[in-house]
């Protein structure tokens, strides 16, 4: 069996570090493995909507700040097919079939839609409607069905993903045994791909929170210039104890530490910290004390700007490309279709509503409606 690879982000805002250490480093990884027959990477920008019908602008706009951010990591489009979901219409089609292997009960379920509700706030109560609160959009409680038809349109059998997609894999795999259990063995089914290392599973934001969000202000973005990721390292929460160079500092929990563990190579401390023979040395001197923030710091500004910068630069290429990069999103959009149009077909055939081609069907009924029964 083919091995493919699906998998995309939501065009709301700029890529930040959280997405690279999340996904789009591995992808470039993958890419360059050559492990893979085909790699599809998607802009969802149907997605988006399903939460910004009010703000389609938003959304169009981004879809360039993504395809961008893309390029500049090293997705190389003769390698990887990169596409805008809202071209494939066989992914609605799709979606349409599978809501009926779906139950409400079902959705309602799914962990991540919920803490996205919550987290929108999304009102459950239908009296708050005509007041301030909004309810749930029917096309954000669905998405987990319309993501199945974005995996399974490809015939994805990997989806490199963070740890908060892992409820919409999970969901996907029981519409394609469903659908292969009543249609006959049509669907594939994929398997999720989690980044290795844990800080990259889930990367805090600057000030020390949970996770990197553009609503909490939080994040290094991939076109952030120089000056700005100083002035954000600076600014990183550490070890409040950790009040004097000569206090002992904890590491655990210590922003800027997990920030290294996610992107410090044992290169990066030859060039920036020869000192330390690794980066555990540094952590155990922290820990015993003697070691002050602004040294740690320094050496995540340099360790995230030698990384940036090659991403920065090919980033100005392509800001002076726009028409290139479009046409580039337009060939990889009908490239995208011809594989999901496939699927389609097979999931027309498979569910018996292929009339017009379905030579059988016709003669059948011809043959009974002629015998007069
Ligand atoms: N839900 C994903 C996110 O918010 C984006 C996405 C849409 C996706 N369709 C997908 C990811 C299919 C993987 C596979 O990041």
């Amino acid at each position: 069996m083919e091995k493919i690879i699906l998998t995309g982000d939501r065009p709301t805002g700029k890529l930040h570090l959280g997405h690279y250490v999340g996904s789009l480093r591995r992808r470039v990884e993958l890419q360059e493995s050559g492990a893979f027959d085909k790699i599809f990477v998607m802009i969802a920008d149907a997605q988006a909507l399903t939460d910004n019908a009010d703000n389609p602008e938003k959304v169009r706009q981004n879809i360039i700040e993504v395809a961008l951010d893309y390029l500049s990591c090293g997705l190389d489009p003769a390698k990887t097919t990169i596409f805008i979901q809202s071209q494939i219409p066989e992914l609605c089609e799709l979606a349409f079939y599978y809501m009926n292997l779906v139950t409400v009960q079902r959705l309602q379920r799914n962990p991540t839609v919920k803490a996205e509700i919550q987290m929108r706030g999304f009102s459950d109560n239908a009296d708050d409607e005509t007041q301030q609160r909004r309810g749930t959009p029917v096309g954000f409680f669905t998405y987990p069905i319309s993501q199945a038809s974005d995996i399974t349109a490809f015939r994805a059998t990997t989806v490199p993903v963070g740890e908060d997609q892992e409820p919409m894999i999970e969901q996907t795999r029981e519409i394609v045994h469903k659908f292969n259990s009543v249609y006959g063995p049509t669907l594939v089914e994929p398997e999720i791909m989690l980044p290795d290392n844990a800080a990259c599973l889930r990367l805090p934001g600057t000030d020390g929170k949970a996770k990197m969000s553009k609503s909490l202000g939080n994040c290094i973005y991939l076109s952030d210039s120089a000056d700005d990721v100083k002035k954000k390292v600076m600014s990183m929460f550490t070890d409040p104890d950790h009040l004097r160079v000569e206090d002992p500092g904890k590491v655990e929990g210590n922003t800027v530490f997990t920030y290294l563990d996610a992107f410090c190579r044992p290169e990066h401390m030859e060039k920036y910290a020869p000192d330390y023979a690794t980066l555990d040395d540094m952590k155990a001197h922290y820990r015993r004390g003697g070691l002050g923030d602004v040294k740690v710091k320094r050496l995540l500004i340099a360790v995230l700007n030698e990384t940036l910068e090659p991403i920065r630069e090919r980033r100005r290429y392509y800001e002076q490309r726009i028409e290139e990069v479009y046409e580039m999103l337009r060939k990889g959009s009908e490239l995208a279709r011809e594989s999901a149009s496939a699927t389609l077909a097979d999931v027309r055939r498979a569910m018996r509503i292929d009339y017009f081609g379905d030579a059988e069907l016709i003669a059948e009924q011809a043959a009974r409606y002629r015998a007069g029964e």
